[in-house]
């Protein structure tokens, strides 16, 4: 069996399990570090380095990360501190002996999960991912493969703001909201998505995804929603998957 470390940098949580990639599945439990305040490049490498070591792992890692990452390059920074714009986030994880970092979009990470061995296993048209959480992350799939970093919970919505600022689970929080009144602005943008897109299925994922029951009937595009299927684990085995198939 192959197993890869896969950690996922969350905006509360640096969570990290040794994945069987063959299958998609966790082998043991996951080990959960509260994400350093602030989240500075050294802050998180810590973090790192104590699920590294909690596993006693040697070898590839593979990191879901919470911005645009471009040959293991953070290139965003609107959940996570600004000083990782410009840092190599595989480098600084990586200075631990014998242990090589991949890095990935958390949402890309998540989709190549549920893609694999989740909700979107044998769906070959143009498929999304999106993340409900702090923040909006978005993986687009079209026969199989990915287009990295589509972030688009960054399209400019009303107030010209980002549009998770508008429906994302952080934002239902912080404006108070209702889930029911959060479905309808959330449905708007699956319509826009769908304006733009024309996609044949949308998979919800991140913590919203739980509710998925409750707010179903709210949406109306004409494409398939379905909710994911790995939930919290998601961004750990796409992390680690993502690590499988690029080393
Ligand atoms: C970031 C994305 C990330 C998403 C989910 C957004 O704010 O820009 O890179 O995938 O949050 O964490």
């Amino acid at each position: 069996m192959k197993t890869i470390l896969g950690i996922d940098v969350g905006a509360s949580g640096v969570k990290g399990a040794l994945v069987d990639v063959k299958h998609g599945k966790l082998v043991g439990e996951r080990f959960r570090v509260p994400t350093p305040k602030p989240a500075t490049p050294s802050a998180v490498a810590g973090a790192a380095a104590e699920i590294i070591d909690f596993f006693n792992y040697q070898g590839t890692v593979g990191c879901g990360f919470p911005a645009i990452v471009k040959n293991g390059v953070a290139c965003s920074a609107a959940n996570i501190d600004p000083s990782w714009i410009g840092t190599n986030i595989e480098t600084t994880f990586g200075q631990i002996p014998g242990i090589r970092v991949l890095a990935t979009n958390d949402a890309d990470a998540a989709g190549i999960a549920e893609m694999r061995y989740g909700a979107g296993k044998g769906e070959h048209g143009l498929v999304f991912l999106i993340t409900i959480g702090t923040g909006l992350g978005t993986a687009l799939f079209y026969k199989d493969q990915l287009v990295p970093n589509t972030e688009l919970g960054h399209l400019i919505w009303k107030n010209n703001k980002p549009v998770e600022a508008y429906c994302s689970s952080g934002a239902r929080e912080r404006l108070k909201i209702s889930r029911k009144e959060w479905a309808g602005r959330f449905n708007e943008y699956l319509l826009h998505l769908e304006r733009l897109f024309s996609p044949d299925l949308f998979i919800l994922g991140g913590g919203e995804s739980k509710f998925f029951d409750v707010y179903k009937e709210l949406l109306t595009p004409q494409a398939r929603i379905i909710p994911a299927q790995l939930l919290n684990n998601a961004g750990i085995i796409g992390a680690a998957a993502f690590a499988a198939e690029n080393e």
